[in-house]
């Protein structure tokens, strides 16, 4: 059970999670935060100990033991200028991979666009999801999933997962992962804001990939190249032989 007193003491947030729900089972959290007409304010988190239909990225699931796990969504309404999501979006696996450092001294290792990874093994996932109206985004949801205190994963995966407890060979405070994750968040968001720049380089020193040749797949296309850089709206440079493109979305993995 979600120690609610333990995660509040060492919320240090304005906005983010001062809107806080607790629900022991939903379909998805992001799914509730997008459909909901109830939760309507900026910051406002969902919890939830269990998921039955949890999405992950590409139409996959994300699937999750009960009570042993992280699985939460972020509300933001807000002036969303363009690209502030893509790098929302970045903000957000750095928030992980920054708090697992922080908390247990990890090498973490981020994967483009927002995969968290330690021991190259799948710890943490992101899936934003947005409603627009017209031309502007009346509402982004960030989903996050963390495997926290799960012991053994079973299934096929793309990345092989892993979870906190078992890199750390303990288990550990889901109240206190969540609060240091949501803390940097809110710092993160600011950044992407009033200094992209630093929010793209540490995001930048921990992508491993930086450098490397790469394959990128998006649906049945796939391009070769150097991983160059991230561009300053959150985009993938892909250095080719005869020009170089910038990747909006797709799967990254090494060639
Ligand atoms: C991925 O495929 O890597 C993204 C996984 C995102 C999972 C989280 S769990 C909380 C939120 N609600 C969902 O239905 N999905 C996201």
């Amino acid at each position: 059970m979600f120690n609610l007193e333990d995660f509040d003491i060492k919320l240090d947030t304005e906005t983010i999670s001062r809107n806080f729900i607790y629900c022991e089972e939903v379909e998805s959290t992001n799914g509730l935060l997008l459909n909901s007409k109830e939760f309507n304010k900026d910051g406002t988190v969902v919890l939830a100990e269990f998921q039955s239909a949890g999405r992950g990225r590409k139409d996959s699931e994300w699937l999750s033991n009960a009570n042993q796990n992280l699985t939460f969504s972020i509300l933001l309404k807000r002036d969303f200028k363009p690209n502030y999501l893509n790098l929302i979006n970045l903000g957000s696996s750095l928030s992980i991979a920054q708090a697992l450092e922080n908390l247990y001294q990890f090498k973490v290792e981020l994967k483009w666009p927002n995969d968290v990874l330690i021991n190259k093994k799948k710890v943490a996932g992101i899936l934003l999801e947005s409603i627009s109206k017209g031309s502007s985004i009346e509402k982004a949801v960030i989903g996050i999933g963390i495997n926290v205190n799960q012991p053994n994963f079973t299934g096929k995966f793309l990345i092989h997962p892993t979870s906190v407890r078992k890199e750390f060979k303990r288990e550990v405070s889901r109240e206190r992962l969540m609060s240091e994750i949501l803390n940097l968040f809110e710092i993160n968001l600011n950044l992407a804001k009033s200094n992209p720049e630093k929010l793209l380089n540490d995001w930048k020193s921990r992508c491993f990939m930086l450098g490397e040749k790469i394959k990128i797949f998006d649906g049945d296309d796939s391009k070769f190249g150097i991983f160059d850089d991230i561009d300053e709206n959150g985009f993938l440079v892909l250095k080719m032989k005869d020009r170089t493109e910038r990747i909006h979305y797709g799967d990254v993995s090494l060639h």
